[in-house]
């Protein structure tokens, strides 16, 4: 799928904007702060229903308007798939109005994953450098674009998690009395509805694991890299150290079923009251999980260069294009968000020979110096200044 036409209005620093596009790679080009991620940013929003970098749907607003509207013609690869068009009208207040050919939908999701998309961001680097948090929401923004069921069973999980964790607070609180038959409720329910996440997460993982290993192995020679899955019975609470790692208790096995998870994970929640008691909230379960980087055996997250890192977090892109590619047999729309400016020039062609795909790829930058030494060709360039696109002929 292709991106063909994308109008914007009172979308961030964008007043109205429109713009014509073709499946080629597009170059986006301007100062710092001109508005080259928001471009960006709307394309994802228009593929995902969300931000990349934002919880809040009033915050893409124009700060001077109090609604904003992304209206985009989305072409196929397939001669004989007719366009669509969708129209999304945001108000503040988290109201949204969504037309797909003209037909008003309800649901975010009568628009999302019409356009699939892959964005590398400069934010990517958290993937590797922050929390288990930045982590987990890696896999599941994947999931949920490769498995329409993954966001309701997330929403169910977390439900109960809220729960049980409130159960567990108020027994702390009160009388420290435990009344075995609700919590185990909602161990129980805590266990089956997360079951399913934990094994599609670690699934997903093993999955592209030895795609991840060629691709930094691409970028850096002779280092030897894994990446690790980790349950959150196997890691310290309050710390997710590689010591923590080293000492788990279960051992990463070959193959994971349900059943095994299923064991292991009511077991542990059931060795974990104490210390949930303790800390007055729930330990165990996916949303504790994580997943770990090794190169050369030491957590990339601690001792990893700032560019050994953002290597792994645009291999971590790479892994999840290949991915999409596999399992949605769609063409995504890639965006390249500043990725090239700090990586150097060998890496730079890495990644360009990586990415230059069939797909319609848009790349934004603040300068073109190093960008004919890539073998990158642009089929149109835009230049943005002073909260204007324009077609430019550089
Ligand atoms: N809701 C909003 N309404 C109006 N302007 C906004 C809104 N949100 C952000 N902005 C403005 O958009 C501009 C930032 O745009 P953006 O992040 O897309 O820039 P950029 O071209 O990617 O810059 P850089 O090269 O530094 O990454 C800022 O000047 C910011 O003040
Ligand atoms: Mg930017």
């Amino acid at each position: 799928m292709y991106l063909k036409k994308l109008e914007l209005k009172n979308y961030r620093n964008y007043i109205h904007v429109n713009l014509n596009f073709d499946k080629n790679t597009i170059l986006i080009l301007g100062n710092n702060g001109n508005g080259k991620t928001n471009l960006l940013e709307s394309i994802y929003y228009l593929s995902t229903g969300r931000s990349h970098r934002t919880y809040g749907q009033d915050e893409i607003i124009n700060w001077e308007s109090d609604y904003s509207k992304v209206k985009a013609l989305i072409g196929s690869e397939k001669e004989d798939e007719p366009d669509c068009f969708i129209e999304i009208e945001l108000h503040k207040g988290n109201n949204i109005k969504i037309k797909v050919d003209k037909i008003i939908r309800r649901k975010k999701s009568d628009f999302i994953s019409i356009l699939p998309s892959v964005i590398f961001s400069p934010d990517d680097l958290k993937i590797v450098k922050s929390g288990p948090m930045e982590r987990r929401n890696f896999l599941d923004s994947i999931l949920e674009k490769i498995d329409p069921s993954y966001y309701r069973q997330r929403l169910q999980y977390q439900k109960i998690l809220t729960q049980r964790s409130s159960l567990i607070k108020s027994l702390n609180t009160r009388t420290g009395a435990v009344c075995n038959s609700t919590l185990d409720v909602w161990d129980d329910n805590l266990v089956k509805y997360g079951v399913d996440i934990i094994k599609k997460r670690y699934d997903l993982l093993t999955e592209f694991a030895a795609d991840f290993k060629n691709c930094i192995s691409s970028f850096f020679k002779g280092v030897k890299v894994n990446i690790n899955y980790i349950f959150s019975w196997d890691r310290g609470y309050g710390s997710d150290g590689l010591a923590d790692y080293e000492n788990k208790k279960n051992p990463v096995m070959e193959s994971f079923g349900p059943d095994d998870i299923m064991t292991i994970f009511h077991r542990e929640l059931k060795e974990s009251f104490k210390k949930d008691l303790l800390y007055k909230t729930t330990t165990i379960g996916p949303h504790r999980d994580d997943f770990m980087i090794l190169l050369d055996s030491r957590n990339i997250r601690y001792f990893g260069s700032q560019g050994q890192q953002r290597i792994a977090s645009i291999s971590l892109r790479l892994c999840e294009l290949d991915i999409l590619k596999k399992k949605i047999k769609k063409d995504p729309v890639l965006l390249l968000d500043d990725v090239f400016s700090e990586l150097d020039i060998e890496r730079k062609k890495i990644l360009v020979k990586a990415v230059s795909d069939k797909f319609q790829t848009f790349v934004t930058t603040t300068n073109i110096s190093y960008l004919d030494k890539l073998d990158l060709e642009f089929g149109s360039k835009f230049l943005i200044k002073d909260n204007r696109i324009a077609v430019s002929d550089l």
